[in-house]
């Protein structure tokens, strides 16, 4: 036995050679496992895809670059669960494409910010950050107020996203531009929205403007942020830090 690994020991060529076939059995060991199960990432109740004025709002955060303060990832350490909430589970963000777990947080994480503020609360601290939390170094983003949402073409974006994987409906893609304008409308009937996007916050965010705004798609998309899994819903053994 120690003879022959001897051999292998003085035989360079041999050894890679050998070596390369033990970690190749290695990989596919752990990799062929993941191509026949149907999913490597646990359905869980409540995700959905983004309702299409989150997906503008989700736009124009990572246009602004809110990402590079802002994590979207609560790690399962006590500190974090602590402060932020129930830990980041694989499916909340099976939709985000891209994802924006981020890798900085220069501010705190976002990721179940949903709920946390009033709208008002967030339109004062976008238009001006040291306005409500003095001591703030986050930049302000007036401009959102009074830019007119765009959303023309929005059933094309989520054709976009449908293209890389996200369940959209023919019918969520018909729909588009109406669920949009019922989400930000107060007075519409939401039955149709609330059941093609259950949990949709729908209302007025920006109550400074008669319009659309990009403000009202920034805080849709905010104010969802980690609310549609009921973690009181799901087993013990799912929430065990
Ligand atoms: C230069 C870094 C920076 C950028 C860019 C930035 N923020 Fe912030 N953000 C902060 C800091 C720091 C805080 C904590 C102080 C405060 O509340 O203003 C914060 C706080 C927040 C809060 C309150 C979070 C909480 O739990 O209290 C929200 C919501 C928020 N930011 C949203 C955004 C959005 C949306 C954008 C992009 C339009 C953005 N931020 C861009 C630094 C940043």
């Amino acid at each position: 036995m120690f003879l022959r690994h001897e051999t292998i020991e003085k035989n360079v060529i041999l050894m890679v050679v050998l070596t390369l076939i033990t970690v190749s059995i290695g990989g596919i060991v752990q990799i062929i496992p993941l191509f026949t199960i149907e999913s490597t990432i646990e359905r869980v109740d409540g995700v959905r895809p983004y309702s299409p004025l989150e997906v503008l709002g989700r736009n124009i955060y990572i246009r602004e670059g809110c990402y590079t303060c802002h994590s979207q990832q609560i790690r399962p350490f006590k500190d974090e669960v602590e402060r932020y909430g129930p830990y980041s589970l694989a499916a909340e963000s099976m939709f985000d494409k891209p994802f924006q777990w981020g890798s900085k947080r220069t501010g705190p994480d976002l990721s179940r910010v949903g709920g946390r503020y009033s709208n008002d609360w967030h339109v004062a601290h976008l238009v001006s950050p040291r306005a409500v939390v003095p001591e703030s170094i986050m930049p302000a983003y007036p401009a959102l107020s009074t830019r007119r949402l765009d959303y023309a073409d929005v059933a094309r974006h989520l054709e976009a996203l449908r293209a890389v994987g996200v369940p959209y409906s023919d019918a969520m893609i018909a729909n588009a531009r109406a669920d949009l304008v019922t989400q930000a409308s107060p007075d519409a009937d939401p039955t149709a929205l609330l059941e093609r996007y259950p949990r949709a916050v729908v209302g007025k965010f920006d109550s400074q403007s008669e319009s659309i705004t990009e403000m009202d798609a920034l805080i849709a998309y905010l104010q969802m942020l980690g609310t549609l899994v009921r973690f009181s819903d799901l087993p013990p053994e799912r929430l065990r830090q």
